[in-house]
C-alpha cells in the first residue's frame, strides 16, 4: 500500500502546495458541478421522465462554490471545467463565471454544454477569457438526435458549435456511441473534421443512466478505433496532453482530429488528476466512487477554511487506485445518474 502523502513541498520552484494523492498524482483539475438540471434527457444519462432533482436550497450558492474554489486553487487546483447537468441552465452562471475568473491561481476555465448557449453568452464567455468549450453531440442526423436526446435540437446545437468555431473558441464535441444508436454516425463525424478545426471525441458509455441496468459497452475504445482504422488508411497519431481522457489522432490532411475515451474501460486513471465536486456539495475523487465528504455540510456547518482544508487533504489521501477499485467500493449501490455525479 503507498504512503499517502498529501501535502507536499516538493514543487521548490515557485513552493507552491500541490493535491498528491497516495499513487503519486498530481490532482490540479477540479471538475465542478453547478446544477444537476438539463434542458436534454439524454437517454444514457437520465429517464424520459420522473428526475427528481434536488431542491434548490440544497445546491451549493455561487458565493459557497466561488469560496470553495478558491480553497482548492489555494491548495493547487489550477484547471476548473464547469459541468452540470447543463451548467448554462442555471441562473446567473455567467456573473459566476465572471468571479472564478478572478481567482488569481487559476490557469483555465473551461465548460461542458449540451450546446444551448445563446451567443450572448458565447461573447461573454470571451471576454471572460473561457476559450475552450465542450459540447456533447451524439448524433450529425436530426432524428437519431432527437432519439438520443428526447429533444428537437439539433439544428439550434449545430449552429451553436459552428459560431464558437466562428468566434475562435477551441471546441471538442463529446459523441457517446452505442449499438443500435449511432454507430453510423461514426463517420460523418470523422469527415467533420475534414472541414472544421475541432476535436470529435467518442465515448464508451458508462453506466451512469440512472436506470440501474447496464450492459458493457460493445463499442469499446479498441472497437471504434478498429471501426475507424478499416475506413481511413491515413490515420495519424497525435501526442495527447499528458493528463488527457482521450487518445487522439487525425487524418491526414484534415482540419480537425479525433480522439477516443476509454471512459468505461478506464484506461487512463494512472494519469488522473481530477478531483469532483457535485452541485450539492459532494466531493469524489473518483467518477466511479463514492462521495468521501460533502462540502456542503462542513461548511454550514460553520468550519473554518482550515477545516475545510483539511477535510480536502483528507479525501484526497483516500484516492482510489482507479475506476474499477472505485466502483468496487459501492458495489452493492445502483448506479447514479451522471446529472447528479457532475459529468
Ligand atoms: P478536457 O479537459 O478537454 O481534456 O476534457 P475532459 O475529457 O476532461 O472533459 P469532458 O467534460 O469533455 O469529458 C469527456 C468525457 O470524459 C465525459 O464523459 C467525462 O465523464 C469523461 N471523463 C472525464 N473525467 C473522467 C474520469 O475521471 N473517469 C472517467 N471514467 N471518465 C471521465
Ligand atoms: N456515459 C458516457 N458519457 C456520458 N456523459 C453523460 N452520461 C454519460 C454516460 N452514461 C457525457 C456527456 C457529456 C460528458 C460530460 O459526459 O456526453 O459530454
Ligand atoms: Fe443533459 Fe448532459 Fe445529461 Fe444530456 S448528458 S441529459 S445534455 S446533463
Amino acid at each position: 500500500m503507498p504512503i499517502p502523502k498529501t501535502t507536499n513541498m516538493n514543487n521548490q520552484a515557485s513552493s507552491l502546495p500541490t493535491l498528491i494523492d497516495p499513487y503519486g498524482r498530481t490532482l490540479d483539475y477540479l471538475r465542478l458541478s453547478v446544477t444537476d438540471r438539463c434542458n436534454f434527457r439524454c437517454y444514457y444519462c437520465m429517464p424520459e421522465e420522473g428526475v427528481e432533482f434536488v431542491p434548490r436550497k440544497e445546491l451549493l450558492t455561487y458565493e459557497e462554490l466561488t469560496y470553495l474554489t478558491g480553497i482548492f486553487c489555494e491548495m493547487g487546483v489550477r484547471k476548473v471545467r464547469i459541468t452540470g447537468g447543463e451548467p448554462f441552465v442555471r441562473k446567473g452562471i455567467m456573473e459566476f463565471l465572471g468571479q472564478l475568473s478572478a481567482i488569481s491561481q487559476l490557469r483555465k476555465i473551461t465548460v461542458t454544454s449540451n450546446g444551448t448557449l445563446g451567443e450572448e453568452k458565447m461573447d461573454e464567455l470571451l471576454r471572460l477569457g473561457i476559450t475552450n468549450i465542450n459540447i456533447s453531440l451524439d448524433s450529425l442526423d436530426k432524428d437519431r438526435f432527437f432519439e438520443m436526446t428526447r429533444r428537437d435540437k439539433f439544428e439550434e446545437v449545430f449552429d451553436c458549435i459552428m459560431a464558437l468555431l466562428q468566434k475562435g473558441f477551441e471546441v471538442k464535441l463529446n459523441c457517446v456511441l452505442a449499438e443500435e444508436k449511432n454507430i453510423q454516425d461514426i463517420l460523418p463525424f470523422v469527415e467533420l473534421t475534414k472541414s472544421y478545426p475541432l476535436s470529435v471525441r467518442f465515448l464508451e458509455e458508462m453506466p451512469f443512466n440512472g436506470k440501474g441496468t447496464f450492459e458493457p459497452p460493445k463499442w469499446n475504445h479498441n472497437a471504434i478505433y478498429a471501426y475507424i482504422a478499416e475506413h481511413y488508411d491515413r490515420i495519424e497519431k497525435l501526442l495527447d496532453e499528458k493528463n488527457s481522457t482521450s487518445t487522439n489522432y487525425m487524418i491526414k490532411g484534415y482540419k480537425g482530429s479525433f480522439g477516443i475515451i476509454p471512459s468505461y474501460s478506464r484506461t487512463f486513471c494512472g494519469t488522473c488528476n481530477r478531483i469532483r465536486l457535485s452541485a450539492t456539495g459532494e466531493m469524489r475523487t473518483c467518477l466511479y466512487g463514492p462521495p468521501r465528504a460533502n462540502l456542503r455540510d462542513i461548511l454550514r456547518a460553520g468550519a473554518d477554511k482550515q477545516e475545510l482544508k483539511e477535510t480536502i487533504h483528507n479525501v484526497v489521501s483516500q484516492k482510489e487506485k482507479d475506476g474499477f477499485q472505485a466502483e468496487k467500493l459501492q458495489a452493492s449501490k445502483p448506479k447514479s445518474s451522471m446529472t447528479f455525479l457532475g459529468g
